[in-house]
C-alpha cells in the first residue's frame, strides 16, 4: 500500500513513523512534511489547505491512502477533493469536520446524540455571556465558536476575564462564544477510528497541557503525554464507544454527514462518570504519540479500512503490554509567541536510543544546522516496560537535546493518579 500523509507536525511524524514500521505499506510520502519525517517519507511540496493540489499530488503520486493530520484543511474540505477523484482518505468530510470547526455545532450533536457533556448556552451578546456565567457559576468556562489553534477558551475564577474573553470572541469570527458548565476531573484523550458507522477506540492517553509543571501557567497544544492510564477504569473505552461514539456517529449520518476518521473525545472523569469536554476530528497531538508506540496492528491497514467504510472486517487494534511516554521541548517564549533559528544540538544522539523516536514538530534546516521553527519544537517519545521505565527513558534521551530557550516540563507521567490538569483554574 502506498500512503501519503498531509501536515508539518509531530503528529504527521508519528503517523508517518507507524505507516514506515508497517510491513503491509510499501511508500510513505508527505507533503508538506519537516525534515524529521523526511527520513522516514518521501517529501513534497504542497499547500495542504488546497484541496485541488492535495488530491492532484496523490493522483499523481499513485497513492492508496490519503491521511490527512490536521484539522484547518479538514474542516476546509480537503478530504472531500481526495474522495471525489476516488481515492481513499482518512479524514472526515468539511461537513463532518464541523464537530472541530464549530464549538456550537459540536455542543448541538451533542445534545441531539445524548452525550454527557458540560451543559452550555451560545451566546451572541454581553448580556446573554452575562446570564450564562451567573447560571454556570464559578470556575467560569468560555470558549470560542470557531477554531483558535488552542487559544479560544479560558477558564477562570474571574467574572471580568472571562468576560474580557467572551468579548473578544464575539468581536470576531462568527460572532459567537459559547459558555458552559466547569467540568471537574482528570482529563483523558480517547481516539475512535471511525468508517462512517463502525468504531473501534485505541488505548486512552492522558496530554499534559498546561505549559509549567504541577499544571501551572497557559494551556500549550499539549506538553506530555502516556499511556496506559492504569488508574483509569478498564471499561473506559467501551464505555466511551456506547455512550459517546456511537451514538455521534448514528447522529452525524442522520445529518447526511457521516463520519470518517479519527474523532478525538477529550473527556473530564467527573464522579458523575466520563463527560465530553471537546470534539476534535484529527489525532491529538502529543496524545496520540505514546499510543501508536505501543499500538501492535498494523496502522496501515486500520486506516485503510476506516477509509474504505470496512473496519467491522478488520480486526480491532491490539495494544503491546508496554507503556510509552512523550516529552515535548518547547522553544523560548512558548505559548505566547515561539522563537525560530535557534540551533539544536543532540537530536541524531537522543533518537539512538533503544526503542526512542525523536519526533519533529516545528523544526527547519539552515544550511547544515537543524534549527527551531516554532512553538513545540521536537518530542522525544520513549518505549518501555512500565510508565515509570518509559518516562525514564524519555528524560535521559530529552536530556541530550539542547537549544537556546528551551522549555519543557520535568513531569510528564510523573504522577501515578491522573493529574487535574487541565481542570485546574488560573
Ligand atoms: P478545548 O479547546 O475545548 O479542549 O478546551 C481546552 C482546555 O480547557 C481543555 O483541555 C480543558 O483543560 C479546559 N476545559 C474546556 N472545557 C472545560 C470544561 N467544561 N470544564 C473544565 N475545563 C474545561
Ligand atoms: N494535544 C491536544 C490536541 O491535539 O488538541
Amino acid at each position: 500500500m502506498k500512503t501519503l500523509v498531509i501536515g508539518t507536525g509531530g503528529r504527521e511524524h508519528a503517523l508517518a513513523l507507524a505507516l514506515s514500521r508497517d510491513p503491509g505499506v510499501s511508500e510513505v510520502h508527505a507533503a508538506p512534511g519537516n525534515p524529521g519525517i523526511a527520513a522516514v517519507a518521501s517529501l513534497h511540496e504542497v499547500d495542504p489547505m488546497s484541496g485541488g493540489s492535495v488530491a492532484d499530488l496523490a493522483e499523481s503520486l499513485g497513492v492508496d491512502l490519503v491521511v490527512v493530520g490536521p484539522e484547518a484543511p479538514l474542516v476546509a474540505g480537503v478530504a472531500d477533493a481526495v474522495r471525489e477523484r476516488g481515492i481513499a482518505v482518512f479524514g472526515p468530510s468539511g461537513a463532518a469536520a464541523r464537530l472541530e470547526g464549530s464549538k456550537a455545532f459540536s455542543k448541538d450533536v451533542m445534545e441531539a446524540a445524548g452525550v454527557p457533556t458540560a451543559r452550555a448556552r451560545t451566546c451572541e451578546s454581553e448580556a446573554e455571556v452575562e446570564a450564562a456565567l451567573d447560571a454556570f457559576g464559578a470556575p467560569y468556562v468560555v470558549k470560542d465558536d470557531a477554531l483558535a489553534a488552542g487559544k479560544g477558551v479560558v477558564v477562570t475564577r474571574e467574572r471580568a476575564e472571562a468576560l474580557a474573553h467572551a468579548g473578544l470572541c464575539t468581536s470576531r469570527g462568527s460572532g459567537r462564544v459559547v459558555v458552559e458548565e466547569f467540568l471537574d476531573g482528570p482529563e483523558v484523550s480517547l481516539f475512535a477510528i471511525c468508517d462512517g458507522a463502525t468504531a473501534y477506540a485505541l488505548q486512552p492517553a492522558q496530554d499534559f497541557k498546561r505549559i509549567f509543571d504541577g499544571g501551572r501557567g497557559p494551556n500549550t497544544g499539549g506538553m506530555g503525554s502516556y499511556t496506559p492510564l492504569a488508574w483509569a477504569q478498564p471499561d473506559l473505552a467501551s464505555v466511551v464507544l456506547d455512550r459517546v461514539v456511537r451514538p455521534t456517529l448514528a447522529e452525524m449520518s442522520r445529518r447526511g454527514a457521516p463520519f470518517v476518521g479519527c474523532l478525538y473525545v477529550g473527556l473530564a472523569l467527573t464522579e458523575s462518570g466520563p463527560r465530553v469536554i471537546e470534539f476534535n476530528v484529527r489525532f491529538g497531538d502529543p496524545d496520540i504519540q505514546p499510543v501508536l508506540a505501543v499500538l501492535e496492528s498494523p496502522l496501515g491497514a486500520l486506516l485503510a479500512a476506516a477509509a474504505g467504510g470496512r473496519l467491522a472486517d478488520v480486526p480491532p487494534p491490539a495494544f503491546r503490554d508496554a507503556a510509552a511516554v512523550t516529552v515535548v521541548l518547547a522553544s523560548a517564549g512558548y505559548p505566547e509567541s515561539s522563537s525560530k533559528g535557534d540551533v539544536i544540538t543532540g537530536a541524531d544522539a537522543a533518537g539512538r536510543g533503544p526503542d526512542v523516536d525523536v519526533i519533529h514538530a516545528g523544526t527547519a534546516l539552515s544550511g547544515d544546522d537543524l534549527v527551531t521553527a516554532g512553538g513545540r519544537v521536537l518530542a522525544v517519545r520513549a518505549l518501555g516496560r512500565d510508565v515509570a521505565d518509559a518516562r525514564a527513558r524519555a528524560y535521559a534521551a530529552a536530556d541530550l537535546i539542547s537549544f537556546d530557550g528551551l522549555q519543557r516540563r520535568g513531569d510528564i507521567a510523573a504522577e501515578p493518579l491522573g493529574v487535574v490538569e487541565g481542570a485546574s483554574v488560573r
